[in-house]
């Protein structure tokens, strides 16, 4: 009896103290100032994942606010799932799920058409969709692309690229590249971007953290080729945030205890994190800048190499690896 009610007063203290601890972590989160937001009253808003974690929550942020929000996806019967919850809050908006695969370069160039065919103008795309897959999985999209390379680079370098005019047609307009902090841990090699060389079982390697540091480069390079355009680009790290996109990961229930109380206290609600996109693609303050990092709602300084020849390099790359020339 007095073992029990002794766990339970140490139980609480623990809880008590994870508790204070989030809470006076989550004051560094930041959070999107709404009365500097411009108005999207019926501008046409793209987010690709946009039936899960950060992608949903953009889309009830953007759908609030009276954006037609183009919502796209694999995942055709959830995104619709995510229609009808968001119409429960708020009936008039108008909302299109579109399939998306952005692991199949056929996909996304179907998906473009059908865009195309039904919207005249994008005024902010958000590119959102990713996963994170272990090498060890060694998966490959249709192309047999390394899996996060393929889905988070490729497939988005070939979307956008599709949808520019689109996009331009809206000017002023945005392009907002969803990204990670954990691009400072990348090792990007060009004479091997699919990572064939390295051993799946033992490489140190984190192909996720490649293809975020490639979303870096996209977003410096893009913004350089859209100077003069009134199309400005962002990219961000959200944060830590409780999502589905450890799905590949397989983690075992010893990292799922380190896990969760490390996550008590830093992870991130998908409404707090999704408050660097808001600010990347809303924000009045930040409507000049282009080619620039977010975090916490403020500008970031990534620690890995974002140089403009990297940059340029891959641009070059990615345009054979998508096909697009
Ligand atoms: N959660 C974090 O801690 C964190 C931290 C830093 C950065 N991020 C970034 O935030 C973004 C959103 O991720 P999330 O955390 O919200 O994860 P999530 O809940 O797993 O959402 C990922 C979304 O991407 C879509 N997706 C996956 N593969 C796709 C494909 N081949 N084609 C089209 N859509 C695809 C998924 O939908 P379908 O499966 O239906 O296609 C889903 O809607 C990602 O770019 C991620 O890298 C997340």
């Amino acid at each position: 009896m007095v073992l029990l009610s002794t766990l339970g007063y140490v139980g609480a203290a623990v809880l008590s103290v994870g508790w204070l601890c989030r809470k006076m972590f989550s004051r560094k989160f930041g959070t999107h100032d709404v009365n500097d937001d411009e108005d999207v009253q019926g501008k046409v808003v793209l987010i690709t994942g946009a039936n899960s974690g950060l992608g949903k929550e953009a889309t009830f942020e953007m759908a609030k606010r009276g954006a037609k929000v183009i919502m796209a996806s694999r995942n055709l019967e959830l995104t619709q799932s995510v229609v009808e919850q968001v119409l429960k809050m708020h009936p008039s908006s108008e909302l299109t799920a579109m399939k998306l695969d952005l692991g199949s370069l056929e996909s996304v160039r179907e998906f473009a058409k059908e865009v195309q065919s039904k919207f005249d103008k994008i005024d902010i795309l958000i590119n959102n969709a990713g996963v994170y897959a272990p090498l060890r999985k060694q998966m490959k999209t249709a192309e047999g692309y390394e899996f996060n390379f393929g889905v988070n680079h490729v497939g988005h370098f070939l979307l956008t690229n599709l949808l520019l005019d689109l996009v331009k047609a809206a000017a002023p307009s945005r392009i907002v590249v969803v990204a990670s902090r954990l691009s400072d841990k990348a090792k990007l090699s060009f004479d091997d971007l699919m990572l064939e060389k390295e051993n799946p079982e033992t490489s140190k390697i984190d192909p996720y953290s490649n293809s975020k540091f490639a979303n870096l480069l996209f977003a410096k390079e893009l913004s350089k080729r859209l100077e003069g355009t009134d199309v400005n680009v962002y990219a961000l790290c959200p944060g830590w945030v409780k999502t589905d996109l450890a799905r590949y990961a397989d983690l075992t229930w010893k990292q799922y205890i380190i896990m969760i109380p490390v996550g008590f206290v830093f992870m991130r609600t998908p409404k707090q994190g999704v408050q660097t996109i808001l600010h990347c693609a809303l924000s009045r303050k930040v409507r000049q800048e282009t080619g620039q990092f977010y975090r916490d709602c403020a500008h970031w300084a990534p620690k890995s190499a974002v140089t403009d020849e990297a940059a340029q390099k891959l641009w070059n790359v990615s345009e054979s690896l998508s096909k697009l020339k």
